[in-house]
């Protein structure tokens, strides 16, 4: 969607080929191909355990459009092939500098003409402060082998210094990174900021790295991660001197917010890529919204729209109201736009062209401010459940393996709650009506339908 957006023309989801390496367990791979069996997933890992962990899902949702292979970055298989969308997540800054050649050299060796690269790193300015307690964590559990008791004497040394009371500067910001690791769960504690090989990079070496190996910058794949917000007025002279000049406009950003994380989309160089996103037309794409009318906000003629995330828009615009609207009752199902200028003209009598300008404009900056999301394929989710409710084979899968959340099929993470929900969407298979399960899990029908409401705001009821 990013890649139409700044005029590639990369493949239809519906039917390409992905390759992702340092896949773990194949959880994204996983997710994805249950919402596009038409196209075909290769994860590739280091870890035979991880693997076979995502080798027996994949057998247990029926989906015979994965591949899960046991490979290092550095010695992948030759007979690979050539892939669309190449996707690297949480393994560039944790590998050795060899390895991370190797991912970006298959990248530049296997990705087709207009195909994406996705790669995520941790960065600099902001892992300064990260990289001055890992040492320090580190150097405490220095002689401990025992990865349990690392994380607890990691976590009492956190502890203690959380409680340091001398106002200076190294004290807050010390106290800061603390809090920060606490919040953390242990499994993205030891792998991230215990772990043996943590290196964040400034944007412009990832970049000259990537350039090194025939790839160019193409944005980073949460564009509202490029946005302005939280860079002081005062920096706008220095940003209209680097107005031409995307890499360092993104470079300048970091330093500004003090940037911890990257997730960066390259593609091959020669690839013409448009950055005018004002003059995109939305013809084509599908939007959705989780954003809810927000009563107390509510002043006057102007409404605020408000996504469980805490992403707003405030408007008094008829149209866009009546265009807000028509996607949360959507919600978690798609409009195409056609569709959904359609309804909102009928809402108003805004003359249709003007209508599609201004629509298209408001949606697309709803959509860098994470209020809306942009579909080139949309998600194939129904907001209701049906007379005999389906949520997909892998969640299913999921849950009667006791995983503690399921892949939903907008492609997050979904948390079940409670004792009636886990069971209740283990039941989903399309064979059975309300009436059905609410006699299988020995509740009211009732309760039954509640639970399904909420796994299909969950985007876990199939279409
Ligand atoms: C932090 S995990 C990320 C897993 C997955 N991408 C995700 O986002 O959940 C890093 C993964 O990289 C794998 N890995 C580390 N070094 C590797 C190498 N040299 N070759 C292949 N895989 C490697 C590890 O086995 C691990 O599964």
């Amino acid at each position: 969607m990013i890649g139409r957006l700044f005029g590639l023309d990369p493949a239809p989801a519906v039917g390409c080929r992905v390759l992702e390496l340092g896949c773990g367990d194949g959880a994204n791979v996983l997710s994805m191909a249950q919402t596009l069996p038409g196209a075909s997933f290769v994860g590739v890992d280091a870890s035979a355990a991880a693997i076979g962990r995502g080798a027996e899902l994949a057998a247990a949702a029926g989906l015979p459009n994965v591949e899960l292979r046991v490979a290092q970055l550095e010695a992948l298989p030759e007979d690979l092939g050539e892939f669309d969308y190449i996707v690297s997540h949480g393994v560039y800054s944790w590998v050795s500098p060899r390895a991370r050649g190797a991912l970006l050299e298959c990248a530049r060796e296997r990705l087709r003409g207009e195909g994406i690269a996705y790669v995520s790193y941790n960065a600099y300015p902001g892992c300064h402060l990260r990289d001055m307690t890992r040492e320090i964590l580190r150097y405490h559990v220095r002689e401990v082998a025992d990865p349990q008791e690392r994380l607890h004497r990691a976590q009492q040394l956190m502890q203690t210094i959380v409680a340091i009371e001398e106002p200076s500067v190294y004290a807050r910001a010390l106290r800061e990174q603390m809090e920060r690791m606490l919040s953390y769960s242990d499994g993205l504690l030891f792998h991230d900021d215990l772990a043996e090989i943590s290196t964040p990079f400034y944007f412009h070496e990832f970049v000259e790295h990537a350039d090194a190996h025939g790839l160019r910058f193409l944005s980073e794949a949460e564009l509202s991660d490029s946005r302005m917000e939280g860079v002081p007025a005062s920096a706008g002279e220095l940003f209209a001197s680097v107005a031409d000049d995307p890499l360092a406009r993104e470079q300048y950003m970091d330093f500004f917010k003090n940037r911890t994380f990257r997730r960066t989309l390259l593609c091959r160089e020669g690839v013409r890529v448009r950055r005018a996103l004002e003059d995109v037309q939305l013809e084509g794409f599908a939007i959705s919204s989780a954003a809810k009318p927000s009563e107390e906000d509510r002043e006057g003629d102007v409404e605020t729209f408000v996504t469980p995330e805490g992403h707003s828009v405030a408007t008094s615009q008829p149209l866009v109201l009546a265009a807000l609207r028509a996607l949360a009752e959507a919600w978690p199902g798609a409009l195409e736009f056609p569709e959904l200028l359609e309804r909102s003209l009928s809402a108003t009598d805004t003359p249709s062209e003007p209508a599609a300008v201004s629509l298209r404009r408001v949606l697309l900056e709803a959509y860098v401010a994470r209020v809306v999301d942009l579909h080139a394929t949309p998600p194939p989710v129904s907001a209701r459940a049906g007379e005999r409710p389906c949520a997909s084979p892998l969640a299913r899968a999921q849950c009667a393996a006791g995983l503690p959340a399921v892949s939903s099929l907008l492609h997050v993470n979904a948390q079940l709650e409670g004792d009636l929900e886990p069971r209740l969407l283990v039941l989903l298979d399309g064979t059975r009506d309300v009436e059905a399960l609410a006699r299988e899990l020995s509740c009211t029908e009732q309760q039954a339908e509640e639970a399904l409401a909420r796994l299909a705001s969950l985007g876990l009821l199939q279409a």
